[in-house]
């Protein structure tokens, strides 16, 4: 049996070329090995701004879209969202009871949110549990292998513990999740800085070609090169940054890259050669995008038939839960 990788990502609206290299990238290789399940985590969106909803089904709806651009296949994965399949409620509720305060303020990113987020009430209970809801879409599923970024290294810890108390207390149930720390390649944004949609430096998977180009010829480069003349280094330049993730292309880089540090070539050459590669991988891509986007029944549809999917794996689940803790089953 494949073994099975879980990952969830809060919809923040259009995602960018960071999430592409850092996560999307992998995901969809992973679906040629396991048995994949990505979930869009609504609930957790609603946890970090309770107070402005307005925006999560908008944002749920461009996080699916750009999902099924870069190539991940519902007829492969289960690709759902978390308010789809009530058990993720149900799991929480089960986890808290056994969640012991300490871990959850002990956690690095709570203290950190908590210190450093003013413009957002983050002083609730849920907000608290967040690596508790967290640890339910994992194991509600019995997830084997989660990829994430490193800063979810922390809440991930919390999932195994959550898992391996869960199981001291009542029997082995769950499997300890095992991280797959993503290798994630430096992408910066427009400003140098790293991409980010709260920086507003994002290049987006589905900007148009006219809006990539002009992000582009205004990116920030080797900030020592103020005139064609003046010979650039690479190694300094956000720009070069990118090449090195999305252009394979080893000769023309060797060339590139020779033409900066001899003034060979102006900035303009070098981010024109990164558009043209930029957009060999996004237009394909960008294309079946619109193919769902044109049809709202299609992505209607792939969220019904991945929550059916999740919704049987889910049940499943619960059902042991109920047994093990010794409920009387229903
Ligand atoms: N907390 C993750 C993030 O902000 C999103 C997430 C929620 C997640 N549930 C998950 C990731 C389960 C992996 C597995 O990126």
């Amino acid at each position: 049996m494949a073994k099975r990788v879980f990952s969830g990502m809060r919809p923040t609206g259009r995602l960018h070329l960071g999430h592409l290299a850092g996560a999307l990238f992998n995901w969809v290789r992973f679906q040629d090995e396991y048995d994949c399940y990505y979930c869009i985590v609504d609930w957790h969106a609603m946890m970090s701004d309770y107070s402005d909803t307005s925006s999560i089904t908008s944002n749920c709806r461009e996080v699916l879209l750009d999902w099924l651009g870069v190539g991940l296949d519902p007829d492969r994965s289960t690709i759902f969202l978390q308010s789809h399949v009530p058990q993720h409620a149900e799991l929480h509720l089960a986890l808290s009871m056994i969640a012991p305060l300490g871990w959850l303020e002990r956690c690095p990113t709570y203290k950190d949110q908590i210190l450093n987020i003013q413009n957002k009430d983050l002083s609730t209970y849920a907000f608290l549990g967040y690596p508790v809801l967290m640890a339910a879409d994992i194991l509600l599923y019995k997830g084997e292998l989660v990829p994430v970024g490193e800063d979810q290294s922390a809440h991930l810890e919390i999932s195994r513990e959550m898992a391996r108390r869960f199981n001291n207390f009542f029997g082995e149930v769950f499997p300890e999740p095992q991280t797959i720390l993503t290798k994630t390649p430096k992408v910066p944004g427009t400003d140098g800085r790293k991409m980010s949609k709260s920086y507003g430096n994002s290049i987006n998977i589905a900007d148009s070609p006219e809006e990539i180009w002009e992000k582009l010829r205004t990116m920030m480069t080797d900030p020592a090169r103020e005139r064609r003349k003046d010979p650039g280094d690479p190694d300094k330049c956000p720009v070069w940054d990118i090449h090195k993730v999305f252009n394979n292309d080893m000769e023309e880089r060797d060339r590139l890259s020779e033409g900066c540090r001899t003034a060979g070539i102006g900035c303009i050459d070098c981010k024109k050669a990164l558009y043209s590669h930029l957009m060999g991988i996004l237009e394909p891509v960008q294309a079946r995008r619109r193919s769902f986007e044109s049809s709202e029944d299609d992505m209607i549809e792939v969220l019904r038939k991945g929550a059916r999917k999740a919704e049987r794996v889910a049940a499943v689940t619960i059902s042991e839960v109920i047994r093990a803790i010794g409920f009387i089953p229903r």
